[in-house]
């Protein structure tokens, strides 16, 4: 049996997929969302523009509620436009092993902001969530993704449930501005992209979910309900919504066991916490097909768990702990194998990835011009440590964009998620 043309049969593959239709699926669904049709791309305004500048030395709250870690403290940019970071403070993310209660994250936010509530007037909250921003820069969200579990908070208004629970202990006066991590990525882009003459900015995260932030032109931004005076603003796409494209029969076996089946197509194919359990779903269905020693067979069906870190250290010979794939009833066979499939894996993660990137500077419009390039600042650990996986994204990225005449440039800004709320908390009221 080929195991290359197998993954090709299952979806696995770059080689199963046409660059060019995926775009155009992208860029079709990104104008549907934003003209308000059905779309399984959100599409959401920001209330939030690249023009605001901030004042050096005023401190500003940050919350950032990643996918795994809620991290909350204290920021203020210095005269040369540095972050300094006091005060900070970092736990697992609420909700994400048991399920709790609105109150219950509420609590926690107040109890990590309560001791340091003089420090500050706005906070910036980075939410990585999906959620509708509102003109006064609340966030409504949508629904839940990364496998959070605080049912009762879907469909509220997160920024004045934080307001609630600090004035329900006597902390008042504080305003919030709740940003998609996207967006913030993209603002924590804008200090570097002005040192190379950026003509356009994108904010791209690749880690246990992912997502795009881009600048909307001033001639599209009319087509949304209350668009910024300013003209072009920021659109949080909620890429990982993504499903005009089609999967294999491993990856709907899986999502129909997820926590939301069928939701966030595109996440689950590309991002952290679902390459490991895809790949676990593949090589099961190869133990079956008897491509795998009988000892080694045996183990693979009796897994019920596998790691994208895991698999990802088998693949790139690392030393690091690989986990199950550790057990002596592996042959070397085997684990070649294994790498092979997580291999396939990666490679079509990487194109869609590609895709995705340039649907965003498509639509920005900009970077026509060598010398004015989009600043795109990419995010997220799976993209950065997963084994080969930007440089295929890059490679990707380089035929596509060169076919088309565009110019971007890749950055990665320590810290983005902290970065860019700070910059939304302390420029979104002015
Ligand atoms: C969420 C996005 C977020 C992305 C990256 C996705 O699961 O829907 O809002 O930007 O993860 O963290």
């Amino acid at each position: 049996m080929n195991i290359g043309d197998w993954l090709k049969e299952q979806m696995v593959s770059s080689e199963a997929y046409d660059a060019e239709q995926l775009l155009a699926g992208f860029l079709d669904e990104m104008d549907r969302g934003l003209s308000g049709d059905a779309s399984s791309l959100a599409m959401i305004p920001a209330y939030i523009g690249t023009g605001g500048t901030v004042s050096p030395g005023k401190p500003v709250a940050v919350i950032d509620a990643g996918g795994t870690n809620l991290r909350v403290g204290i920021a203020r940019f210095d005269e040369s436009g540095k972050i300094e970071l006091s005060n900070f403070s970092k736990q697992s993310m609420p909700g994400r092993d048991k399920q709790i209660s609105a109150a219950d994250f509420y609590n926690v936010l107040a109890d990590t902001l309560a001791p340091i509530k003089d420090e500050f007037e706005n906070i910036g909250f980075c939410f990585s969530y999906p959620a509708v921003i509102l003109p006064n820069l609340d966030g409504r969200l949508l629904h839940w993704t990364k496998e959070i579990k605080i049912p009762e908070l879907v469909g509220k208004h997160i920024g004045a449930g934080l307001i609630d629970a600090l004035e329900a202990r006597g902390i008042f006066g504080k305003r919030v501005a709740v940003l998609n991590d996207t967006v913030a990525a993209l603002l924590a882009g804008l200090a570097q992209g002005q040192t190379f003459d950026a003509s356009s900015y994108v904010g791209f995260i690749l880690g246990t979910g992912t997502n795009t932030a881009y600048v909307e032109r001033n001639e599209n931004i009319g087509k949304l309900e209350g668009y910024l005076e300013s003209g072009a603003q920021v659109i949080n796409v909620e890429s990982g919504g993504f499903n005009e494209f089609p999967r294999g029969p491993y990856d709907l076996q899986l999502d129909a066991r997820s926590e939301n089946p069928y939701g966030q197509a595109f996440e689950k194919t590309i991002s952290g916490v679902y390459m490991g359990p895809i790949a676990l779903e593949l090589l099961k269905a190869l133990a079956e097909k008897g491509v795998f020693s009988p000892s080694g067979a045996a183990t693979l069906s009796s897994l019920n768990e596998l790691t994208t870190i895991h698999i990802d250290n088998l693949a790139s010979d690392n030393g690091r702990d690989t986990g199950p794939l550790s057990s002596d009833s592996f042959s070397d066979a085997d684990r070649e194998m294994m790498k092979t499939v997580f291999n396939g894996v990666v490679d079509r993660a990487a194109l869609l990835t590609a895709v995705n990137i340039l649907a965003a500077v498509v639509k920005s419009g900009a970077g026509r011009d060598a010398a004015l390039p989009v600043c795109v600042n990419i995010d997220g650990s799976t993209y950065y440590k997963t084994f080969q996986l930007a440089d295929k994204v890059q490679a990707h990225l380089k035929t596509m964009l060169e076919k088309r005449g565009l110019h971007i440039r890749c950055i990665q800004v320590e810290d983005a998620p902290v970065v860019g709320a700070a910059i939304a908390g302390l420029t979104a009221f002015h």
